[in-house]
C-alpha cells in the first residue's frame, strides 16, 4: 500500500528555545531548522528570541548573532554578506532567497528558516549542492573556442553583442531557483533545472563562443531541457531577479529554429 506520510525519522519535531534577556524591548523569535546527521535524532525546530535592538538588519545578521552569541553548533553557509557569492540562499519564510539580502523586517512575525527544499541535508541549513554542480560542470560553463586569440589583445565584442549577456552574467549560482522548481524536484537527476540552463545559455549567447552547436545539441534531450513547463517559479524566486525561465525559452527557441 502507498504511504504518503513521512518516514518516523524525517518527522520534524519542536526543539530547543532560547529565551531573550528579560530586558529586550524589541525581540523577534527565529524558528531555524535543525538537523545533525551524527546524533541520529530527527530534524526539530528551535526558536531562538533575538533582541533587534542589538543585531543588524538582515536574516543573515541574526543567525551570525545566534552562532556567536546563543548556540555555536547552528550551521550555514555564507561567504561575502552582500549577495555576490550565492552561498547563503536558504528558505526563508517560505521562499527561496539569500539571507544576507533579506531584512529582517521584511518578515511579518516569527521568521522561520528552512533549507533549500528538496535537497539532501548535509547539516542544519546545508543542503548537498552536488548533483547540481555536476550537472553545472557537464554544460562546462567557459568559453571554448578553437580559434587561437588576437595576440596580446582580448576577444572584442560590440557593445550589442556584449548587451546579449545581460541578464545572464549576472547569475551567482545560489540555486534558489532550481530548488524552487517543482520539474526540477521531481526530475532533478535527469532534467538540468534552471540555473544550469541559465549558465548553458549564457554561453550559447556568447559571440566569442565557437561550440554553439556542440552546446544546443548536448541540451536536446526530452528530459534535460524539454522538462521546463513555464511554471516560472524561478523568476518568482530569483534573489538577483533574472529569468531563468526566458533563457530556457530562447534555448528551445534556438533549438526550434535550427529543426527549421
Ligand atoms: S519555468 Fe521552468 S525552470 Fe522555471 S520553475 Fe518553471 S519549470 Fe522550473
Ligand atoms: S538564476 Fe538567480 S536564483 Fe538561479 S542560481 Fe542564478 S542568481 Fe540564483
Ligand atoms: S553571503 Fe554571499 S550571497 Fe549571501
Amino acid at each position: 500500500m502507498a504511504t504518503f506520510t513521512l518516514p518516523r525519522n524525517s518527522t520534524v519535531s519542536t526543539g530547543q528555545t532560547y529565551k531573550a534577556a528579560p530586558d529586550a524591548k524589541n525581540v523577534r523569535s527565529f524558528k531555524i531548522y535543525r538537523w545533525d546527521p551524527d546524533t541520529g535524532e530527527n530534524p526539530r525546530m528551535d526558536t531562538y528570541e533575538i533582541d533587534l535592538d542589538k543585531c543588524g538588519p538582515m536574516v543573515l545578521d541574526a543567525l551570525i548573532k545566534i552562532k556567536n552569541e546563543v548556540d555555536t553548533t547552528l550551521t550555514f553557509r555564507r561567504s561575502c554578506r552582500e549577495g555576490i557569492c550565492g552561498s547563503c540562499s536558504m528558505n526563508i519564510d517560505g521562499l527561496n532567497t539569500l539571507a544576507c539580502l533579506k531584512p529582517i523586517e521584511d518578515v511579518v512575525g516569527e521568521v522561520r528558516i528552512n533549507p533549500l527544499p528538496h535537497m539532501p541535508v548535509v547539516k542544519d541549513l546545508v543542503p548537498d549542492l552536488s548533483q547540481l554542480y555536476a550537472q553545472l560542470r557537464m554544460i562546462e560553463p567557459w568559453l571554448k573556442a578553437d580559434t587561437a586569440a588576437p595576440p596580446d589583445e582580448e576577444r572584442r565584442q560590440s557593445r550589442e553583442e556584449r548587451a546579449r549577456l545581460d541578464g545572464l552574467w549576472e547569475c551567482i549560482l545560489c540555486f534558489c531557483c532550481s530548488t524552487a522548481c517543482p520539474s526540477y524536484w521531481w526530475n532533478g537527476d535527469r532534467y538540468l533545472g534552471p540555473a544550469v540552463l541559465l549558465q548553458a545559455y549564457r554561453w550559447i549567447a556568447d559571440s566569442r563562443d565557437e561550440y554553439m552547436g556542440e552546446r544546443l545539441d548536448q541540451l536536446q534531450d526530452p528530459f534535460r531541457l524539454y522538462r521546463c513547463h513555464t511554471i516560472m517559479n524561478c523568476a518568482r524566486t530569483c534573489p538577483k531577479g533574472l529569468n531563468p525561465a526566458e533563457a530556457i525559452g530562447k534555448v528551445k527557441m534556438l533549438l526550434a529554429e535550427r529543426e527549421g
